[in-house]
């Protein structure tokens, strides 16, 4: 018996030293001290022995004991000392304090559309999308540009199939068609924003990409007159600059408004002085507008003489690239997250 408690001593401080992990330190110590082990075996044993043989084997058995336990102990802490410098290890240390986590933004272009879209809600218009494939009769016909009409050049036009005249289908070059798809839908009064991408045909380069986004505006209702529509955008520019920033309109042309307007702010980086980003004229265009063309209105079965509206079309991308001092115009489309990050 001595001797093999002798043995059980050699083997299983030999084997301790071979133990690489915890796991193997947990089967050792069921293999050497745990209940259906030689040594516990012996251990229970002792009241089947004779008296002299069982103070000599009981001493031997429990100081066995009493080793083996103590260098498992000190095994166990070599080993969680070598975890814990270990890089797996750090990663289990439930004392550190946790990582931030990083939480993902809205897009600026999103962001600045919610901006837009809140500001026309709280004005009382609705917020509508439509298609981004559109019909030739929607993009141009019932805007007042037939076939051969040389406003078609304003919009260099990525067609889907040409086809026959009412089979064309394109990707719209602007979201005006909206202003049709509304008045078709439902009769006056109207009052609707419509967010969405539009395409064009077009090189791209610091100022110019094949899609962007705009927002149309629509409100017709009896009595509208060029005095709302001019109330209406001027506030809008107050809530999105700022009440100081300066707003300009003047005449422009557009085939499914009488009169059309263009908008322009004072130039956000110079303030109106003149500089690159606004070609030295000190303002910058932000929108096309003007007064819903009768013809439009009599094609949708709109009665011109009881009615009247107006329309607008925003360019979105221009407005935080005018905020934020953004040069390139195709950086909002290249997922670039050093850029996204910023906003
Ligand atoms: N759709 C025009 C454009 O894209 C803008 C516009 C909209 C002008 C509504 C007048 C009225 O240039």
């Amino acid at each position: 018996m001595p001797e093999e408690l002798r043995d059980i001593r050699n083997k299983a401080l030999s084997e301790l030293d071979m133990v690489q992990g915890l796991k193997d330190l947990e089967a050792w110590r069921i293999r050497y001290l745990g209940k259906k082990s030689r040594l516990t075996q012996i251990l229970r044993s002792l009241g089947t022995l004779a008296l002299e043989e069982r103070k000599i084997i009981g001493a031997e058995a429990n100081d066995l004991k009493k080793v083996l336990e103590l260098n498992l102990a000190k095994k166990q802490e070599t080993l969680r000392e070598a975890l814990f410098a270990s890089p797996e290890g750090q990663e289990f240390d439930v004392t550190l304090p946790g990582r931030p986590v990083t939480i993902g933004k809205l897009h600026p272009t999103t962001q600045i559309l919610n901006e837009i879209c809140e500001i026309f809600s709280n004005m009382g218009f609705q917020v509508v999308e439509g298609p981004d494939v559109e019909w030739d009769y929607y993009n141009f016909e019932a805007l007042n540009i037939p076939q051969d009409h040389p406003a078609r050049d304003m919009f260099a036009t990525l067609w889907i199939d040409i086809g026959a005249k009412e089979r064309a289908r394109l990707l719209r070059t602007h979201t005006s068609p909206m202003q049709i798809r509304l008045m078709e839908r439902q009769q006056p009064p109207i009052r609707a924003i419509v967010p969405g991408r539009v395409y064009r045909y077009e090189a791209t380069d610091a100022t110019h990409e094949s899609m962007f986004y705009q927002v149309e505006g629509l409100a017709v209702d009896k009595n509208i007159t060029l005095a709302d529509l001019k109330g209406t955008l001027f506030e809008f520019c107050r809530r999105l600059f700022g009440a100081e920033r300066k707003v300009r309109f003047r005449c422009d042309y557009f085939p499914f408004v009488e009169p059309g307007v263009e908008v322009a702010i004072a130039c956000l980086a110079c303030q109106g002085n003149g500089c690159r980003l606004c070609g030295d004229s000190g303002w910058i265009e932000i929108l096309g507008a003007g007064m819903v063309h009768p013809d439009v209105l009599t094609r949708v079965n709109i009665d011109p003489t009881r009615y009247t509206g107006f329309a607008f079309g925003l360019g979105v991308e221009r407005i935080p690239m005018l905020r934020y001092g953004i040069e390139d115009i195709r950086l909002f489309y290249t997922n670039d997250l050093r850029f996204l990050k910023q906003f």
